[in-house]
């Protein structure tokens, strides 16, 4: 049983999101993977739900999110929306589906459209992905932007510490910032970066801004799910919140069932025909 109860019972939009960001209203968004997760995470309330290509770390064991594919994103998120109702659900566009090739870029946001139901797609970068994010949008697909620490460029940055500490790249990730919005962006993630310089953001942009690692100005907050229920225990950032130790609750249950197996406890009289 959530703790949470729904406001506002209606589909989750793009519309609803800019409306929320007008009345002051705080986005709530999370990432899931799969069908149960997703069913268990729209039934709480969840704003947002985003098929992340994180997908590649916490369901398939990869320390980047390069190696994820177009398929594998689609069949994640067409798990999610199936499991999904109110939320509105953001597919990624997996790294090099997008990058460099508005047409490549097309495609590949056409197929999580048609293949998984997704409602949006996320894609990573500004100014030199912007081509690429117009030609989305010119064929009727939302697109959220995603700035600050953007991990498909992990191998550029060769670190995952703060972004745009520095004033140019501060600068950059405002200008940024705003051609997405200019395009026709629905929203933008900040990753991992100053709270000051997302809070002037926030407050330049009339699209809502989502962050992770970037403060409470925010417009909304996303997290990933196995980070915040605390069943991927090797992952602990500053901005991390852990709502939950579900590792231990679940080695102590996978500990008890072998138990009860092992001592022939399991199935008793009542557990079988
Ligand atoms: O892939 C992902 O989960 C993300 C969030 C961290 C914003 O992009």
């Amino acid at each position: 049983m959530s703790t949470y109860t729904i406001q506002d019972p209606r589909k989750v939009t793009t519309r609803r999101l800019a409306e929320m960001k007008a009345k002051g209203e705080k986005i709530a968004m999370l990432t899931a993977y799969d069908y149960s997760m997703a069913r268990l995470v729209d039934e709480a309330g969840m704003d947002v739900i985003l098929v992340g290509d994180s997908a590649a770390n916490v369901m398939a064991g990869f320390t980047t999110t390069l190696p994820m594919t177009l398929d594998a994103m689609i069949y994640h998120a067409s798990s999610v929306v199936r499991g999904t109702r109110r939320a509105l659900v953001v597919c990624d566009l997996p790294f090099g589906t997008y990058q460099g090739n508005p047409s490549v870029a097309l495609a590949s946001a056409i197929r999580v459209m048609k293949e998984s139901g997704a409602e949006a797609v996320k894609m990573e970068g500004g100014e030199e992905i912007i081509d690429s994010v117009r030609l989305i949008l010119s064929a009727g697909i939302p697109v959220m932007g995603h700035l600050g620490l953007t991990p498909q460029s992990i191998n550029k940055f060769g670190t995952y510490n703060v972004r745009a500490k520095e004033e140019a790249e501060a600068a950059r990730l405002l200008a940024d910032a705003k051609l997405l919005e200019e395009a026709g962006c629905f929203a933008v993630v900040f990753e991992k970066i100053p709270a000051a310089l997302a809070a002037k953001a926030t407050e330049m942009l009339s699209i809502p801004t989502i962050g992770i690692g970037a403060g409470g100005a925010c417009d909304g907050q996303v997290l990933v799910l196995q980070d915040m229920l605390g069943i991927n225990q090797g992952f602990s950032p500053k901005f991390l919140r852990r709502y939950a130790d579900l590792a231990s609750v679940i080695e102590n249950a996978i500990g008890s069932y072998i138990g009860d197996v092992k001592s022939c406890d399991f199935p008793n009289e009542n557990e079988q025909y």
